[in-house]
């Protein structure tokens, strides 16, 4: 029985090896992508969107444009770690069908809402400016989510944008402090995990030995990160940050998890965007939110090249 599934993302090159890890698990139903503001500006982020559920022969999908900006902070994009066109050095053409209509907000409200209570999972993938509105604009959504799979933050690893700060959180602090203090059940993918699960020569040999273009096309991606992360941070290896969620929503079993309280930084100019993750719990505390703490690597790894066997 596969599980429903919403991706809400900025791609991004990570962002797009997600989507291709999602889109050849039979355990998930891709009910649609939303797009924001993140890596490149929207119109970036939608047509990429669009390109990949295209090179994953899953064009039926529908991508709708979300918000082309945060909420109350300026913008701040990442496009030195993803090319100027979000997806590395591919060679990117028009997709063949435009945007799905309507607002990504809006969708991921009505998506959501005609459908059980609980039988609806999101991915956060970007920025949480879309996710943060529809809660908003609909009070009832956290609560008739399932499970929402998030990448953002840093606990031990330190930040990768400031010393505490990871970008996705650094990038709109508000809206992630509105959804991890929603009630939502959310589980939280930080760069204490991300940094360990790493594209690394002999990893992206095994993607490029897989078969069929999708996995060309992602061994491209996983190149071109590889030699951005070692140009810009000396790191053997890209993290594979928009992956983990994913991956956990088809195999659980590759992370470990713990219970946490989880607040973001909003108001210190000198820590923007941190994450305070607290294992400490009062006695019988039990908080919404999970964090992160350990991966198995190769195996998400393998996970991949699973899923890309599955794809045109
Ligand atoms: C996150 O920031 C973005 O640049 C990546 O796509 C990922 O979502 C990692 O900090
Ligand atoms: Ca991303």
């Amino acid at each position: 029985m596969s599980r429903s599934l919403i991706i809400d993302c900025d791609p991004g090159v990570d962002d797009a090896v997600a989507l291709f890890l999602a889109l050849g698990a039979p355990e998930l139903d891709v009910l649609a992508v939303t797009t924001v503001a993140g890596n490149v500006g929207l119109d970036l982020t939608t047509r990429n969107a669009r390109l990949i559920v295209e090179r994953a022969g899953r064009g039926d999908i529908p991508v709708h444009a979300g918000c082309d900006r945060p909420l109350v902070r300026a913008p701040v994009e990442a496009g030195e770690f993803h090319g100027a066109s979000g997806l590395g050095d591919w060679a990117v053409a028009e997709p063949a069908r435009p945007p799905a209509p309507g607002h990504a907000v809006q969708a991921l409200i009505d998506l959501v809402m005609a459908r059980p209570e609980g039988s609806v999972d999101l991915a956060i993938l970007g920025p949480m400016t879309n996710v943060a509105l529809a809660m908003r604009l609909e009070p009832r959504l956290a609560g008739r989510l399932g499970r929402i799979a998030v990448m953002g933050g840093a606990r031990s690893a330190g930040g990768n944008i400031t010393a505490s700060a990871e970008y996705n959180i650094f990038a709109d602090p508000h809206a992630a402090a509105v959804v991890l203090g929603s009630g939502a059940e959310v589980i939280v993918f930080g760069l204490d995990v991300t940094h360990a699960v790493l594209a690394t020569p002999e990893r992206i040999e095994m993607i490029r030995a897989t078969s069929g273009d999708a996995a060309a096309a992602t061994a491209d991606l996983l190149d071109f990160s590889a030699r951005i992360e070692r140009a810009a941070v000396g790191r053997a290896g890209a993290p594979m940050h928009d992956p983990c969620p994913i991956a956990w929503l088809i195999r659980p079993e590759l992370f470990e998890l713990r219970p946490a309280r989880i607040a973001v930084e909003t108001t210190s100019p000198l820590t923007l965007g941190a994450t305070a993750v607290e294992f400490r719990l009062g006695q019988g505390e039990a908080p919404s939110t999970r964090w992160a703490v350990a991966a198995d690597a190769q195996r998400v790894f393998d996970l991949l090249a699973t899923s890309l066997e599955r794809l045109p």
